[in-house]
């Protein structure tokens, strides 16, 4: 520890902030490499829990005296602060689910979950659905940092040139400040104290069909038979809040959708997957089973005199369970054995902030959490942010518990950093309107940059009616985010791919049949975000870390490391240097009018599957390779693949395929070099396609993975 100087910092912050009381750094130690852990003097864990963490840290050693990044504590009027002077000319990113641009430079949000519609609802969409008190920096050389400010009290997280500064309402809190030697790496290392996603069902990587809402069985098989009809891909069929009896959560309205269980069985006949909504907030009806069980098992949060607190929903008052509580979680799960056992795939958990239809939007800031499982009680002031992930906590647990040998998957609404470890998300009720296509680029991609790589928009967009140009536009990338779901509100047009005319259809079925052939490449980024936290969605700047001119690039991204995504509205995006060759997974689709271009790095192999309706039917056979090789004629690249399900991948089960090419005068040679894992995937594949793109030409090859590909230039 080194105590000259944090104490000189401290002095220095109180110089320059007049209002703000300087408070001590009780103790430092470094909990990971190149992580260390700042506590502030004061800091008491039943105040401020940490509810971000996967688990306590473990200290490894002293924090060196070369340090340089120490953060600044205050506490002013009960409120605890934190600031952290940033070195001049770093690119600041990050703060999780937020509106405008990838680089954070000179914004400030407010940390505090709200339902905030078409981003403007509230605050001028200053704050969303989540909460990620996290910033990176990366310096003009490359190197970069972040810091974790470990709160979840509601606060104001400020990114300004050359200090970034995290303001509560709540008590001291402990900070990770992580230094490292490149963005990647620092991205790695929030995962390695927030954890990773697990791996997701394959089929939860196909396109996803919404609408609030599908709202009669009838509606549901027209939608899912016009996708098979028409050959364009699809996997899942969603069922918003009118599948519900008088929304009731946990229920099914007997007259639109008598026999949940036959309409789940043959949309699972025709290859679909069915997720359905759960709120939160049981509608407060003495007769209704959840409401009752509820009560008798006292979980409801209570207004600070001690008395349930009940809110307006959808179905009208509602109680909310307390979520805090791990027996009310445990509670919860239970509800789903039922209910999942109408073959229910997954769940999307909505609301959750929890919004609530009165004047300020949630339920009143002290009301009683009550904790347990070594969380304290505390006031909704404290816990408000976390709601949603106690939440999906309880749902992901309730989907193991009915099928311990499935994957789960959780779409939530609401979050807190950390909660990947338990739901997907997507970005809320967007408008459909231009600026909020073109934001659903550096939302996703900060998402991915906070801790939480499984994200998407509204493709389309939820709000307003979607003229035919802008859906057509927005499938055109949007099918290479990580989560891909079509969705739109009650009283607007209709959003599926057909229902713009033949010639958006034809877009459609094209966007999503590049999707789908890239889905081997697709699940390898997945396993990646799996293992080390590592995007899926990666900003433009991941691909040359010191090039200035990508720090704020936001339109064109990375899917992965190798491949970069122009989408058609990016008009003179900032390109990364070196070769970049733009390839071809569809006949035509370079020329195509709405198709984002994609461009494969050089020096990198990917691998796609063939055109495909569902993931059911995927395949690595054949297998296609595209190469690009580097200025001294080799590339690389991998393909992680496993039963699609399950966890025997833990075991094992899966394989990790490295594959290597070569140029020898006018021949490439492209060869397994080498896998990992105990599935036997490679001695299965027999045709293998290898496209070599070279100057903007492709030559082909044909073999088999045995004797290796040979293509001649
Ligand atoms: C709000 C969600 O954001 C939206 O996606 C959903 O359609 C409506 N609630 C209705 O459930």
């Amino acid at each position: 520890m080194h105590l000259e100087k944090i104490f000189f910092a401290v002095a220095f912050a109180g110089a320059t902030a007049a209002s703000a009381a300087p408070v001590e750094v009780a103790s430092t130690a470094m909990v990971g490499d190149g992580i260390a852990l700042f506590v502030p003097q004061g800091y008491d864990p039943a105040k401020t829990p940490s509810l971000m963490l996967e688990k306590e840290p473990v200290y490894t050693a002293a924090l060196p005296s070369s340090w340089n990044l120490v953060p600044e504590f205050t506490f002013t009027d009960g409120k605890a602060g934190a600031k952290l002077r940033v070195p001049v000319g770093t690119s600041l990113y990050g703060g999780g689910e937020v509106t405008g641009p990838l680089l954070r430079n000179g914004k400030t949000i407010e940390l505090w979950n709200v339902d905030n519609g078409a981003y403007r609802a509230v605050d001028n969409g200053t704050h969303l659905y989540q909460t990620h008190p996290w910033v990176m920096g990366v310096r003009p050389d490359g190197t970069a940092f972040g810091i974790l400010f470990d709160s979840s009290w509601k606060s104001h997280l400020t990114t300004a040139d050359d200090c970034i500064s995290f303001d509560t309402e709540g008590a001291p809190f402990r900070a990770f400040v992580i230094d490292r030697a490149t963005p990647q790496d620092v991205v790695k290392g929030l995962a390695e104290l927030t954890g990773t996603m697990e791996m997701p069902p394959l089929w939860s990587l196909g396109y996803h069909q919404c609408r609030f809402s599908y709202d009669t069985e009838a509606k549901v098989r027209d939608i899912a038979a016009n996708f098979r009809s028409r050959n364009i891909p699809c996997d899942v069929i969603w069922m918003d809040i009118d599948y519900m009896d008088g929304f009731r959560i946990f229920t099914f309205d007997p007259v639109k959708f008598p026999d949940p269980k036959t309409l789940n069985d043959d949309l699972h006949k025709a290859n679909f997957k069915a997720v359905y909504m759960i709120d939160p907030a049981p509608k407060a009806d003495p007769e209704y089973f959840v409401y009752k069980s509820g009560t008798e098992n006292d979980v409801w949060v209570r207004r600070a005199d001690g008395s349930e607190y009940q809110g307006k929903v959808w179905p009208g008052m509602a109680a909310f369970p307390d979520f805090t509580v791990p027996e009310v979680r445990t509670w919860w799960a239970g509800l789903y054995k039922d209910f999942l056992a109408t073959g229910i795939d997954g769940v999307w958990n909505d609301v959750n902030e929890p919004a609530v239809f009165d004047s300020i939007g949630t339920m009143p800031n002290d009301n009683v959490h009550r904790g347990g499982g070594g969380l304290p009680a505390g006031p909704h002031l404290l816990y408000h942010n976390a709601y949603g992930r106690f939440m999906v906590e309880g749902t992901r647990n309730g989907f193991l518990d009915v099928y311990p040998d499935k994957r789960p998957f959780v779409l939530t609404r609401s979050n807190i950093l950390g909660g990947q470890r338990y739901a997907a998300t997507w970005t809320g009720d967007n408008y459909a309107e231009q600026q909020h296509m073109e934001w659903s680029v550096p939302m996703s991609i900060t998402l991915g940059l906070s801790g939480q790589p499984y994200s998407g928009p509204d493709i389309g967009g939820f709000l307003g009616n979607t003229p035919p140009e802008l859906f057509a536009d927005w499938i055109g990338f949007g099918v290479f985010l990580p989560f891909a779901r079509g969705h739109a509100c009650a009283g607007t047009n209709d959003k599926e791919p057909w229902a713009f005319g033949p010639e958006v259809e034809k877009t459609s079925r094209m966007a999503l049949e590049r999707r789908y052939r890239l889905l081997p490449y697709l699940y390898t980024c997945f396993y990646d975000a799996h293992n080390t936290g590592l995007p899926v969605m990666q900003p433009l700047f991941f691909a040359d870390i010191k090039d200035q001119a990508l720090r704020a690039e936001d339109q064109a991204f990375l899917m992965g490391e190798n491949l970069l995504v122009v989408p058609t509205f990016a008009k003179n995006p900032a390109l990364p240097a070196g070769i970049w060759e733009e390839i071809s997974l569809v006949k035509g689709d370079t020329k195509a009018a709405h198709q984002a271009s994609l461009r494969l790095k050089g020096g990198s192999i990917i691998p796609a599957g063939k055109v495909i309706q569902h993931t059911e039917e995927a395949t690595l056979e054949p297998l296609t390779l595209y190469v690009c090789l580097d200025e001294n004629g080799t590339a690389e690249g991998r393909l992680y693949w496993d039963a699609g399900n399950g966890w025997e991948f833990r075991n094992g089960d899966y394989s990790l395929m490295t594959f290597k090419a070569q140029k020898n005068g006018k021949k490439v040679n492209v060869a397994l070099a080498s896998t990992e894992g105990d599935r036997d995937v490679a001695s299965e594949i027999k045709n293998v396609e290898v496209i070599v793109v070279e100057k903007g030409k492709t030559k082909t090859g044909r073999g088999n993975l045995a004797d290796g590909i040979t293509v001649k230039l």
